[in-house]
């Protein structure tokens, strides 16, 4: 079956395992994303790499990672064995990892950069994202480490009240000195994080090189329609993160992938509801990276590209939008730019 879809080119479908592989969208700057990958937030650390590895034995071709997350190192291991043992050449992958908040500030950017890129060390990174616009305050883990390690720094500063201490970095600075590492051929792609439709908007109107993604929460409870719209209209694509919406997160009964009505749509089309719902953010105009370390879900959940939901099926899941956000932030609910207070 062919399927058509706006903003998404797919390689002509060969009888091949290869055929699977790299069903991929053009970005603004001309490099190729494949439009689903592998999510690895909170993937057991032992078992990260391995996972990552198997991932790309199924046909991952995308793998997406943070400082954020500590795996860096493992997700950098497993990429290269497989490049080593022949499966993959490096420009096949495509590796997207994050900027944390805690290194916004001038001359952090580059520190935090080239840690990430060192973990990696997979000779360059292909997309380096701002992971959230509001800057964090940088405090030291324990006065014995040095200021020019940024590992010495705490991810998640708070005060005594558990609530994040914030600081006051323009994400426009930060997007520059990203801009510059764009410069020296360390990274192909930046894009954005958490970013809402006005701060992509002020920095598109103030950038040399344009945001390629703005990777967000997106799943049928929390569809993005007009953020989609909005990035699309700009070439900026939106990558859905959570796409599955966590399903054994706390308030996972009410998310689309237990609805019965779903249960309903997968039995007709002979998928599972994971599928459904990712193949719906797919038509929905978005990228997935679906989490597992599970080599059978890795599998279901890259098994996406051979059925296509008709456009009743599409309006019936459209409906299931209710902006149920998992990730709100709300301790950084009054910093000005907390990018969550306005509608998209
Ligand atoms: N930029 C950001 O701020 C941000 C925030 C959150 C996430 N992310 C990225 O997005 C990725 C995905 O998001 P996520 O990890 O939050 O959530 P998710 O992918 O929606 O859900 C992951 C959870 O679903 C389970 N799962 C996977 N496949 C399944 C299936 N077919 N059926 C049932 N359960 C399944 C996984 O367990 P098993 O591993 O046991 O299969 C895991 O517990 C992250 O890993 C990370 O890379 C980015």
């Amino acid at each position: 079956m062919t399927l058509i879809l706006p903003t998404i080119s797919f390689l002509i479908l060969m009888p091949t395992i290869d055929a699977k592989l790299a069903q991929t969208i053009t970005l603004n700057n001309g490099y190729k994303m494949p439009i689903i990958g592998l999510g690895t937030f909170e993937s057991d650390p032992g078992d990260n790499e391995r996972a990552v590895g198997d991932a790309i034995a199924i046909g991952y071709r995308h793998i997406d990672t943070a400082y954020f997350y500590k795996n860096e190192k493992e997700v950098g291991n497993a990429v290269r064995t497989k490049i080593a043992e022949g499966l993959i050449k490096r420009e096949d992958i495509f590796v997207t990892t994050k900027l944390w908040s805690t290194f916004h500030e001038p001359g952090y950017v580059e520190k935090a950069f080239k840690r990430s890129f060192d973990n990696l060390n997979l000779t360059y990174i292909d997309l380096y994202l701002i992971h959230y616009p509001v800057p964090f305050q940088r405090l030291l883990k324990n006065d014995s480490f040095s200021v020019n390690d940024v590992s010495s720094f705490q991810l998640s500063p708070v005060d005594e009240n558990g609530n994040t201490l914030t600081a006051d970095v323009d994400y426009l600075i930060v997007w520059h000195a990203m801009e510059k590492l764009v410069e020296s051929g360390q990274v192909r792609s930046i894009g954005l994080s958490n970013f809402n439709s006005e701060q992509t908007e002020r920095v598109l109107s103030n950038s040399k090189i344009k945001p390629v993604t703005n990777q967000v929460e997106c799943h049928p409870n929390l569809n993005q329609r007009k953020l989609i719209e909005f990035s699309t209209a700009r070439n900026v694509t939106i990558t859905a993160y959570s796409p599955l919406g966590r399903p054994s997160s706390s308030n996972g009964k009410k998310l689309a992938i237990f609805d019965p009505k779903v249960l309903e749509l997968a039995k007709k089309y002979n998928k599972t509801p994971a599928q459904i719902i990712l193949r719906y953010t797919i038509q929905n105009g978005a990228i997935v990276i679906p989490k597992s370390t599970n080599k059978n879900r890795m599998k279901e959940n890259f098994n996406i590209f051979d059925f296509e939901l008709s456009n009743s099926d599409m309006q019936f899941m459209h409906q299931l939008n209710n902006n149920y956000r998992l990730f709100e932030y709300s301790s950084e609910k009054n910093h000005k730019y907390y990018p969550f207070n306005i509608e998209f």
